[in-house]
């Protein structure tokens, strides 16, 4: 199935881990409605790893743990599908998932069949208990055309954490998106390491099959299944970068926090309309990381939108207060050009500019980023 736009929407991992059921997502469901993301484009609700017992019953088929789904998963795709919003589910390509419930290894075509007939419109696929011998891109392939055969739109969403090059073989095996990352934990630290690992990848992305960075772990504050405790959880301020940035590499955007208790600054960021619109920018262009200092602790990007705009990010990884000063040369700008770009801070409003020969970013909080909406002028 294409995916013209990274996919948006909820999945269960980062805050439930395997206590899911179909109260949760029943829940969830109609929170995605009374809060406004659905209206604000996230669309899928995907239940992640541990909903099924941990053997697959007589016929074969993975069976939905009663206790968990006693109402059986078609019952709960009506209830998603009624509110507007899509049904996604998770496997995996090995003989057993991550967490030791049953894989799809050599039951492709029938947990295919399964998923269509339950009305799944999404599938997250995993790597975990992969058998030695067998190749991964073939057991993505598999899976795309079992999900093909069964005649129902279903986005293959491959999860081998960004391992045997994926990036390469990933579009031509039939995904709609892929984890082009190790797993996300709730930590400046781990956002950080995922979007600096994406700046040799990134140029892979776009409409047909995208890098997903992996679930947000905005609003989680250290609250659930990714690394709560005393080593995780981030600032407003953090989790403001790392949507900001997850939106500039368009990025899916899979909810992870708790959003039946979501607080004002959490889910104003998740709306917000300037990022969203570029995270679904039908141009899909991967940023240009034109400006930063030889580290990588003070990076800045430059992006071109459609509608004749583009993008300017800075970003400062470092703990430190830092500026940076970056020639717009370095884009293809010279100052001959008799053009410049106003620049729109997207958070607070501010227009600045135009400029045409360099900018001198003002100066930038630790883990802070901004970013602007730019178009070229006539000086
Ligand atoms: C892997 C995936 C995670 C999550 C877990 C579930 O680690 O990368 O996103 O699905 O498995 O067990």
């Amino acid at each position: 199935m294409l995916t013209r736009r990274p996919p948006l929407g909820w999945n269960s991992w980062n805050t439930f881990g395997e206590n899911i059921s179909e109260d949760l997502i029943r829940e969830t469901a109609d929170a995605m409605v009374s809060t406004g993301l659905r209206d604000a484009g996230y669309e899928y609700v995907v239940i992640d790893d541990c909903w099924s017992l941990r053997r697959r019953g007589a016929d074969g088929k993975i069976t939905p743990d009663p206790k968990k789904f006693p109402s059986g998963m078609r019952a709960l795709a009506d209830y998603i599908h009624a509110r507007g919003l899509k049904f996604g589910m998770y496997s995996d390509a090995g003989t057993k998932t991550c967490a030791g419930y049953p894989g799809s290894f050599e039951h492709e075509f029938t947990d295919a069949e399964t998923f269509a007939e339950w009305g799944v419109d999404y599938l997250k696929y995993d790597f975990c208990n992969k058998p030695y011998l067998q190749n991964g891109p073939i057991l993505y392939n598999r899976m795309a055309m079992a999900l093909k055969s069964t005649g129902r739109d279903i986005v293959l969403s491959a999860c081998n954490w960004g391992s045997d090059n994926v990036e390469r073989w990933i579009r031509s095996h039939g995904a709609g998106i892929y984890r082009s990352t190790g797993d996300i934990w709730d930590s400046f630290v781990s956002i950080r390491d995922i979007a600096r690992s994406q700046m040799d990848k990134i140029a892979y992305s776009g409409p047909g099959c995208y890098n997903d960075m992996d679930m947000l772990v905005c609003g989680m504050y250290s609250r659930g299944n990714v690394g709560g405790g005393e080593r995780g959880g981030c600032t407003d301020l953090e989790y403001r970068t790392h949507f900001a940035l997850w939106c500039l590499y368009q990025s899916p955007l899979m909810i992870g926090c708790d959003i039946r208790n979501l607080n004002e600054a959490t889910l104003s960021l998740l709306k917000n309309r300037e990022l969203l619109a570029i995270d679904q920018d039908e141009e899909a262009r991967p940023p240009i990381f034109f400006c930063g200092n030889s580290e990588s602790n003070v990076v800045g990007m430059f992006k071109h939108l459609s509608g004749g705009e583009y993008a300017f990010a800075f970003v400062n990884y470092s703990d430190r207060d830092a500026g940076l000063s970056c020639e717009l040369f370095d884009i293809g700008l010279s100052s001959q050009a008799g053009y410049g770009f106003a620049l729109r801070d997207i958070f607070t409003g501010e227009e600045s500019g135009p400029f045409s020969d360099y900018f001198n970013v003002p100066r930038l909080a630790p883990h802070d980023i901004r970013v602007y909406r730019a178009k070229l002028v006539k000086m």
